[in-house]
């Protein structure tokens, strides 16, 4: 192991443990036939050149990157609905083996680019053989419009270097305008959704007893 992999390893079990205790969740959720507000959950650790790259662009000296790079573990919580990210939100504000520290609402505030999600950083506890040592966590919730939006905007970001033609732009925010009214006219029939749903879970376990 290089000292990057000695360094990086209480970030990786947070992201391995914290999906599972999420995945968990949505398996609760899905036997008591109840809708779920998690879709799906995703985690990394960041990659070293990405750490050294953020370092430099934020003058952080590579001995403060724990306290200063609060992203070096992240989670992503999909949701169906605007409404379950406050659902997931409650979930996370009062469990007991991990603390909220800092909430980043980027979807009353959306960024200048479009960009929309929920932010929250954790202050969690890894259990390692030399002790209990807290580690930062930063956890993006979103609905699947918002998550489809910040996707393909991140590849053409890479593809421009963040400099993005002006029209290329405009057509973002306004794609990104278009997902919060397919998230708002979704809202609008979450109910008609979620009991079918439910009918849909019933059906299926009973021809899986
Ligand atoms: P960073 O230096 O990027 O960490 O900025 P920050 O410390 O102000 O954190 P912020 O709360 O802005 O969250 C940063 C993270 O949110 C990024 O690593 C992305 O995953 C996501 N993000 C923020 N803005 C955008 C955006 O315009 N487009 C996309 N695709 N993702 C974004
Ligand atoms: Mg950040």
């Amino acid at each position: 192991m290089n000292d990057w992999d000695i360094f990086l390893a209480p970030y990786k079990q947070a992201v391995d443990e914290l999906k599972i205790k999420l995945k968990g969740i949505r398996e609760q959720y899905k036997r008591s036939s109840k809708h779920t507000p998690i879709e799906f959950v995703t985690g990394r650790v960041k990659p070293v050149p990405s750490i050294l790259d953020k370092a430099k662009r934020k003058n952080v000296p590579l001995d403060s990157l724990e306290d200063e790079i609060q992203d070096l573990a992240g989670i992503r919580i999909m949701c169906q609905f605007v409404e379950d990210i406050n659902t997931v939100l409650e979930l996370l504000r009062t469990r007991r083996d991990l603390e909220v520290i800092e909430e980043r609402d980027y979807i009353t505030n959306k960024k200048p680019s479009g960009y929309r999600s929920y932010h929250v950083v954790l202050r969690y506890p890894v259990q390692t053989i030399d002790g209990e040592k807290h580690i930062h966590v930063e956890v993006q919730i979103r609905t699947l419009a918002m998550n489809f939006w910040a996707t393909i905007e991140h590849s053409l970001n890479y593809k421009y270097s963040g400099e993005f033609p002006k029209d290329i732009e405009l057509r973002l925010q306004r794609a990104a305008e278009a997902a919060f009214r397919l998230d708002e006219e979704m809202s609008q029939i979450r109910g008609e959704v979620q009991e079918a749903q439910r009918m849909f879970n019933r059906k299926y376990e009973e021809n899986n007893d």
